[in-house]
C-alpha cells in the first residue's frame, strides 16, 4: 500500500474489547488511524466503547451488507484502506472482498484450521478446545474471502492447556493473546 496513512475500519458484533485495544494502541501513530467502527449489532456494547473513545460508530444490518452498496458507500465516504473484523460474526460478501483484495483481516480464537467455520465463535470455540482435551489453543489471523475462516493464515500464536482448563479459563488465556499480538500483527501487515 503506498498511501502513507492508512485509514482503518474496525467490524465488531460484540463486546469489542479488541476493537478498544486496537485503537488504543494506535493512539499516537501518525500513519495507521483506526477511523471508524462498524457494527452488526444495535445492542453491543463496542458502540459505548466507540462513544467513550470519540470514534464514530455506524449500525447496519445483515441484510444491508448482503444486498445494499450502504457498506462500502460508507467505507468509500471514510476513505477507508484496510478492514480489520475483530469479533464480527457475519460472512464478508464477495463484493467487498473484491473491493479490498488481501486488505481484510480477521482473528479467529484458536488455531485454524481447528475449531473453526460456521458457528465456531467465541465461547463456542473454546468450549470445543475442551471438550476435544485440546493440550494447546492460541490465535489465528488471517486474510478474509467470502468463506468462514478459509483466508491465508498470516499469523498464529498458540497457548498451553492444562486439564483444569475450562472454557473461561481458555477465553482469558485467548484474549490475552489477541490484546498483546492483533495490534502489532496489523501494524506489521500494513508497514
Ligand atoms: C475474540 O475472542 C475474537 O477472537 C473472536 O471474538 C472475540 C471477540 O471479543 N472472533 P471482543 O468483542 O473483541 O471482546
Amino acid at each position: 500500500m503506498s498511501k502513507a496513512i492508512k485509514n482503518i475500519a474496525l467490524f465488531a458484533s460484540g463486546n469489542g474489547s479488541n476493537a478498544q485495544n486496537i485503537v488504543e494502541y494506535f493512539h499516537d501513530n501518525d500513519d495507521i488511524k483506526p477511523c471508524l467502527i462498524l457494527t452488526n449489532k444495535a445492542s453491543a456494547f463496542v458502540i459505548e466503547r466507540a462513544k467513550n473513545m470519540d470514534i464514530p460508530c455506524i449500525v447496519f444490518t445483515a441484510k444491508e451488507l448482503r444486498e445494499s452498496s450502504k457498506i462500502i458507500d460508507i467505507l468509500n465516504d471514510f476513505s477507508i484502506d484496510f478492514i480489520v473484523l475483530a469479533g464480527f460474526l457475519l460472512r464478508i460478501p464477495q463484493n467487498v472482498v473484491d473491493l479490498f483484495p488481501n486488505k481484510i483481516i480477521n482473528i479467529h480464537p484458536a488455531l485454524l484450521p481447528k475449531f473453526g467455520g460456521k458457528g465456531m465463535y467465541g465461547d463456542f470455540v473454546h468450549k470445543a478446545v475442551k471438550e476435544a482435551k485440546e493440550t494447546e489453543t492460541g490465535i489465528t489471523i488471517h486474510y478474509v474471502n467470502a468463506h468462514y475462516d478459509e483466508g491465508q493464515i498470516i499469523f498464529q500464536k498458540k497457548v498451553a492447556l492444562s486439564d483444569k482448563d475450562t472454557p473461561e479459563s481458555i477465553a482469558e488465556k485467548v484474549h490475552a493473546l489477541e490484546y498483546e499480538y492483533f495490534p502489532k500483527v496489523i501494524a506489521e501487515t500494513l508497514s
